[in-house]
């Protein structure tokens, strides 16, 4: 199987660069090596690999910053996922493609399902949301998996984060009525493997870790779990105070009810998701160990 993957260098990309040689001769590339916003760039990398398997781990994931650069975020979600889909279906390739829990508006009580109506509250939802629109629309066979909170020892990300702020600060105040589930790019790397080896059928899935909890929350198992490592932190647990969204303007506006239903995935794989504890945990195990030598 030949596979091309495309931001090979973010969070998901790094996980996938690992797993996806299992599958068969893999091609991944970076943003410089590819920059998927420039059509003719990506039509000539399409033409020369000539994948079987298109693995999507690129996206403008900054979403604050999408709300001023809505053109930048549509290229990179929206059309370049719209370009992957038309080739991979002039030539019977599979398109696997990542998407998120913000194309929601979080106003429903339970956790979503792929058939609920997205509504995005922010313009990276809403490019997000065009990326997978187009990637149906086009009849190629693809996979979207919708996922949400992710995390890993490596990139930019909330684990990341709080572990610097606990060694710089005292106090913190981190969001609480904002709730989802914190999703380890292991996971993800596993779940796009397993699918592509066992040939699930085509479609939209919800991915990620089961049970939920919030920022709040998650920022606090963090900073338990780095103590509990032996790393000294300047922040302990009780300190980082619980703020309302409101209390925490931002450029884009969040769902409060971020929660994904994975009934779909797991059945399909035959594959209980672990809970996010677990993955957190076997990620601060490695980036504990650094801080420590
Ligand atoms: N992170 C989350 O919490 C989260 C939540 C839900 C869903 N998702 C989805 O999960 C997927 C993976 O996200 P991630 O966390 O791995 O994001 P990430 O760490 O930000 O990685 C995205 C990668 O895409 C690259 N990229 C950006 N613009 C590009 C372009 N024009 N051409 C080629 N590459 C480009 C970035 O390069 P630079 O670093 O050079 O910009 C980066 O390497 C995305 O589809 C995202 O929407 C993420």
């Amino acid at each position: 199987m030949r596979i091309l993957l495309t931001g090979r260098g973010g969070q998901l990309g790094r996980a996938l660069s690992r797993t996806l040689p299992a599958l068969g001769e893999l091609r991944a590339l970076s943003r410089a090596e590819l920059d998927i916003s420039d059509e003719e760039a990506l039509l000539a990398t399409l033409q020369s690999v000539s994948p079987q398997v298109i693995v999507n781990a690129a996206a403008y994931t900054a979403v604050d910053r999408a709300e001023q650069e809505l053109d930048a975020a549509q290229a990179v979600n929206a059309q370049a996922p719209a370009q992957m889909a038309e080739w991979a279906a002039s030539r019977g390739a599979i398109l696997v493609h990542f998407s998120t829990d913000y194309v929601f508006d979080g106003a429903k009580p339970e956790a979503y399902v792929e058939t609920d109506e997205p509504c995005p509250l922010s313009a990276y939802g809403h490019s997000k949301l065009a990326g997978e629109e187009a990637i149906r629309q086009s009849g190629c066979n693809h996979l979207i998996f919708r996922t949400s909170w992710v995390f890993s020892g490596e990139g930019s990300n909330f684990v990341k984060t709080i572990l610097r702020l606990a060694s710089e600060r005292e106090t913190l105040r981190v969001v609480t009525d904002q709730i989802g589930s914190p999703t380890s790019t292991r996971l993800l790397a596993e779940i796009t493997c397993a699918a592509l080896s066992r040939r699930i059928a085509g479609g939209t899935y919800h991915a990620a870790c089961s049970g939920s909890e919030s920022w709040h929350g998650f920022a606090r198992q963090i900073v338990w779990g780095a103590l509990a490592r032996g790393i000294r932190t300047s922040l302990t647990p009780d300190a980082i105070e619980a703020i309302a969204s409101r209390d925490y303007p931002q450029s884009a506006q969040r769902p409060l009810n971020s929660r994904l239903n994975t009934q779909k995935l797991s059945r399909a794989l035959g594959l209980q998701m672990p809970p996010w504890q677990d993955e957190l945990h076997a990620v601060l195990d490695t980036l504990c160990s650094h801080d420590k030598a």
